[in-house]
């Protein structure tokens, strides 16, 4: 991967003395090979027990008897807990709401009833993790099954239901124009169905708590989260704790891929354990076990196209179901972008969940638009082939400069540049328009184009900075670094505040003890956390600037923080640079022995309201195809990106390669597999569900599109940690199109589906 990374650093311009912009090394990169970075299974404590967790093996119905007697007669085993002696928490009896899925918590162990297989049902605790897995397989359990659905396409196929009854229907943009109007009149016109499956979130660390018991009741919580504080929240309201009882502490994650942004069962059951037991308790979930928490949902999507004969997109359907559970509404945006990625005056967009006997799905990296924008970009593919333009002709003439949907303007919105860059780079005029026409051997090679979207959030968080007396700077919030590389960005941001060198700022995050910070998702942790981490240094610089003035007296003369310059490590006079004096200088002489300011940082209301704010991709894509093995090899990608400001050119392009590499994978190989006579996931480990690795992966480049913006936020930055997926998948799908001449509307295009089409 370092020759992709170090191609894009290489093309970024590098400004001189700051850091912000450079290329800079991940700051917590040793922490991490030398294994001293710990993440929530690392943590132990001299009184530690493990727990197990049991799964139900039905998918619906209930437990009639469940004994486990054999299971405490096993040497080594401390406790079973069932819904049966489950301690009796006041959250069992209400309703537990979060702030990011405002629906109702599965509350494990709440009572007999199964919801879905996989669900936790017991807790085996023993005094070591295989003893705790072994006693577990002697639990007797009995259920009574009822009828379980888990096949979505059979749910919406099924003529004895009505859908409309059957499924909720979700609030989307209002139709602008008369879509079907114009449909049903037009001359070109195009229906395509999509089927995308599940996909598991398999982040290399499984999901794990350890829970440290102190003798005085307090508990301190390692968990494997996207947010400390929506841990320490949930922890305190599920078992009613005093906020001060209970710290959250956990630095590193692991990779989450919003697989942690909500607590998950392995949290509630080991806090549960150790309070009960008053020992310290660690639970860490099997890669099997990983496959009965979130995942993307399935979609099945229906785009209607409908263009005038010079190209100009005239209708714009978008319809798609989604599958959810029997507990919660799971909703994502999966259809708003296509009313807002193309200029069109006719737009119609439906969106419909139907409850399955599964778990709920959850949020996975570019929730929705992983689905919606990459169903979309492959249809208007379709439409630029029947118009006979060229697929990025077709997308330049229908490029929206506003945003229809808001009927309001972009913050910025270099997507033109993208396409430009992107093409120039790939050699896209060289292409030849027919599909199957251009070849290497016994390969056909395809050239596929798709357009990648995604918000450019921010959400309100606070900072600590804190100047030593000998100089150094701590940053910290409770924000979590899921492997994006935050850690590096927020000390970046806070050494040029302050005019520092790196070495002389120190980073602590992912400790609920710390200012509030919300959960790392939705790629708004950058612009969250940066603008907490901005204020509070600006704050902090301001107060030293004061005591430096009034300190310096004659040395400075009349002057005020204005005529200042922060830099290595030193205050010094613009107009007069050889006056100056050292940051711990100021500490020392005002006597104190460090100084403390928190900030917080929040989206300007007004400007939220008048501008939409978006980071746009334009994805190339080259396959070649062996049409007589049905193999599919993705052997080079461009991905071209405008997301304003790009703080840190390497662990951005660290991020947008990681998109790249998932949205082939979701291309080619992806799908969570469901046995629908048990309701089960069947290929739940990494010998049968397959992920793109490294042998999957050939010549990845990331360009980061100049893009100022003043408007989104002070920073003038975007976040990327989703976008690199948005249009790879459909950009694999069309080149694959380009390739053979056959389109392929279910996902993951394998190698069974190249050969049924080569053969039709
Ligand atoms: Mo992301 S799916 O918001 O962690």
């Amino acid at each position: 991967m370092d020759k992709h990374t170090d191609k894009t650093a290489s093309r970024q311009p590098t400004p001189q003395a700051c850091h912000v912009g450079q290329g800079i090394a991940r700051v917590d990169g040793r922490a991490k090979v030398t294994g001293a970075a710990r993440y929530s299974a690392d943590f132990t404590a001299p009184d530690l027990v493990h727990g197990y967790v049991v799964n139900s093996t039905i998918a619906r119905g209930r437990i009639v008897n469940i004994d486990a007697t054999g299971v405490l007669d096993f040497p080594g085993v401390i406790a079973v807990f069932t819904h049966e002696n489950r301690p009796d928490l006041a959250w069992f009896h209400r309703d537990h709401k979060d702030k990011d899925t405002p629906t109702a918590h599965f509350r494990p162990l709440a009572d007999a009833v199964i919801r879905y297989s996989g669900q936790p049902i017991a807790l085996v605790v023993a005094q070591d993790a295989e003893t705790a897995r072994y006693a577990s397989t002697l639990l007797h359990v009995q259920y009574e099954t009822e009828r379980h659905q888990t096949n979505l396409s059979a749910l919406c196929d099924d003529p004895d239901l009505s859908l409309n009854q059957q499924m909720i229907v979700k609030k989307t943009p209002k139709p602008r124009g008369d879509a079907p109007h114009a449909f049903a009149g037009a001359s070109i016109r195009n229906c395509t169905q999509y089927h995308f499956p599940i996909e598991h979130h398999n982040p290399m660390a499984p999901h794990a708590s350890t829970v440290l018991w102190h003798s005085n009741g307090k508990i301190t919580v390692h968990d494997k989260t996207q947010g400390s504080r929506q841990t320490h929240d949930y922890v305190c309201e599920a078992f009613e704790l005093d906020k001060a009882d209970v710290q959250v502490v956990s630095p590193y994650v692991g990779g989450a891929f919003g697989l942690a942004i909500r607590p998950q069962y392995q949290l509630f059951l080991a806090v549960m354990a150790a309070r009960e037991l008053r020992l310290s308790v660690r639970v860490v979930l099997s890669r099997e076990q990983m496959f009965t928490l979130g995942y993307r949902p399935e979609a099945l999507q229906t785009i209607s196209l409908a263009a005038e004969p010079n190209g100009a997109l005239n209708a714009v359907m978008h319809d798609a179901i989604g599958n959810t559970s029997q507990l919660e509404d799971f909703t994502e945006s999966i259809v708003k972008w296509s009313g807002l990625l193309y200029q069109c005056p006719n737009v119609k967009l439906n969106y419909r969940l139907a409850r399955l006997d599964l778990y709920t799905p959850t949020d996975m990296r570019a929730p929705g638009a992983a689905s919606g924008v990459n169903a979309l970009e492959q249809a208007i593919d379709e439409m630029a082939y029947l118009l006979e333009m060229d697929p990025l002709q077709f997308r330049l003439k229908n490029y929206a400069e506003r945003d229809q949907i808001e009927s309001r303007d972009f913050t910025s919105k270099e997507l033109r540049a993208c396409y430009a860059q992107g093409a120039e780079r790939f050699g896209w005029a060289r292409r030849l328009h027919a599909p199957r026409s251009m070849r290497e051997g016994r390969e056909l090679i395809g050239w596929g184009l798709a357009t990648g979207v995604w918000e450019a959030f921010q959400q309100k968080a606070s900072a600590r900075a804190t100047l030593s007396a000998d100089g150094h700077l701590e940053i910290a919030t409770a924000a979590a670094d899921i492997g994006t590389g935050t850690y590096t960005i927020l000390t970046q941001i806070a050494a040029d505040t302050l005019g520092l060198p790196l070495s002389s700022v120190t980073t602590t995050l992912g400790d609920s003890s710390l200012p509030w910070a919300p959960v790392e998702g939705g790629s708004s942790g950058a612009a969250s956390f940066g603008s907490a981490v901005k204020a509070a240094c600006e704050a902090l610089k301001k107060r030293i600037a004061k005591h430096a003035i009034a300190m310096s007296g004659p040395a400075f003369g009349h002057v005020t923080e204005d005529d200042l310059v922060f830099t290595g490590g030193q205050i010094c006079l613009k107009s007069d640079p050889g006056k100056r004096v050292h940051l711990k200088e100021v500490i020392k002489r005002i006597d104190i022995s460090q100084l403390t300011v928190d900030c917080s940082a929040e989206p300007d209301a007004a400007s939220k309201k008048r501008y939409s704010r978006n980071a746009h991709s334009a994805v190339f894509v080259e396959v070649r195809v062996d049409e007589e093995l049905g193999q599919v090899r993705v052997s080079r990608v461009v991905n071209a990106v405008a997301a304003g400001r790009i703080l840190n050119p390497k662990t951005a392009a660290n991020q947008i390669l990681g998109g790249i590499v998932w949205g082939i994978s979701k291309a080619l190989y992806e799908e969570g597999m469901l046995d629908h006579r048990i309701g089960r996931f069947m290929n739940h480990n990494f010998a049968d569900y397959h992920i793109a690795t490294s042998a999957d992966i050939d010549d990845l480049e990331v360009i980061f599109v100049e893009e100022h913006d003043s408007e989104v936020n002070p920073l003038g930055i975007k976040g990327v940690g989703e976008i690199g997926i948005v249009g790879t998948t459909a950009a694999v799908a069309n080149a694959i199109f380009h390739a053979t001449g056959k389109r392929m509307y279910a996902l993951p295009i394998t190698m069974d589906k190249i050969l049924s089409s080569a053969k039709a």
